[in-house]
């Protein structure tokens, strides 16, 4: 189904983006898709990759926060922050904020932020999100998707009198993409052997993992869900902390510092400015 609308590859490699571009056209020649660089663990590149579509677009209908890491040893972004947290959460925090006042002006904005069923098993470590005083690269990736989950539902009620929204998917596992590259079940040749054929026949392929983010992107019956978690094109039950709103307000105002951006301020804007129009 080709549904007439430009599509931006956020890539921070162009030469893989080229490739992502390539398989795109193969399959749908009309398609209109552009490469463009941003790289998710840099905050300043995520302000000028917001600028430029700022610059060259009027408005945007759909967000796909796609990007995420897991089992990534510990390190530092070059904002100081640690990498895991930085690319599944902050970075599409401070990008999602950037951008909504161009998702603003589309009839029915959308935001999808992909999450993962170890969600469920994340703990908000409020004072300590860089995990500094203890690192556990599984814990990290949980903690990441629980932040970023409940900050879905967090925006969504933020935004609720608004034409925006905002969901969380989890794709659930899927084979055949690079998500596991750190992980042992990839890099160790022995437990490769023994396991991957087992999960292999359970895993979903890409085409059926990303069929929930299709369809909370594009489908008119959710115009007005906004808050969600999907799994399987069905909406279900998240972790209870994402229902937790002071912990979802305590969340946001820390992760506003660790960005650096007056979150209220640009919010309020985006509120007030969709008030005139209705
Ligand atoms: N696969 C699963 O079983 C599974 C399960 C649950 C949740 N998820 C979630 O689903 C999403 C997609 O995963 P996937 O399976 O497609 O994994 P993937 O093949 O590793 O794709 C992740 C994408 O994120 C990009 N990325 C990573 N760091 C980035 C950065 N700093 N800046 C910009 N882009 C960056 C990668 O770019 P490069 O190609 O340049 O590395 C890659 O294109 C992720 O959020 C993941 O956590 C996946």
């Amino acid at each position: 189904m080709l549904l007439g609308a430009t599509i931006i590859l956020a890539v921070r490699n162009a030469e893989k983006g080229k490739k992502a571009r390539e398989v795109l056209l193969k399959s749908c020649p009309q398609a209109n898709a552009i490469i463009k660089l941003v790289d998710l663990t840099d905050f300043v590149s995520i302000r000028e990759f917001a600028n430029q579509l700022t610059l060259e677009y009027e408005k945007i209908d759909a967000l796909i926060n796609n990007a995420g890491i897991i089992f990534h040893p510990y390190k530092r972004t070059v904002d100081g922050n640690e990498i895991t947290i930085t690319t599944n959460y902050f970075g599409p925090f401070l990008l999602t904020h950037l951008l909504l006042n161009l998702l603003s002006k589309s009839d029915n904005g959308r935001v999808i932020n992909l999450s993962a069923v170890a969600h469920l098993r994340g703990k908000i470590k409020l004072d300590d999100l860089n995990s500094e005083e203890n690192f556990v690269e599984i814990e990290a990736f949980s903690q990441s998707k629980l932040a970023l989950t409940m900050f879905t539902k967090y925006m969504a009620s933020l935004l609720k009198h608004t034409r925006i929204t905002f969901n969380a998917v989890n794709p659930g596992l899927v084979r055949g993409t690079r998500h596991l590259r750190n992980s042992r079940l990839t890099t160790s040749f022995i437990t490769k052997l023994s396991v991957w054929p087992w999960m292999w026949l359970f895993m979903k392929t890409p085409y059926q993992g990303c069929q929930t983010v299709i369809y909370a992107a594009v489908d008119p019956f959710l115009a007005n869900v906004s808050g969600c978690y999907f799994s399987n094109c069905e909406i279900q039950k998240p972790s209870d902390l994402v229902n937790d709103i002071q912990l979802s307000e305590n969340l946001y105002k820390r992760t506003c510092e660790i960005v650096k951006i007056d979150g209220e301020n640009i919010i309020n804007k985006v509120v007030e400015c969709e008030d005139k129009e209705i």
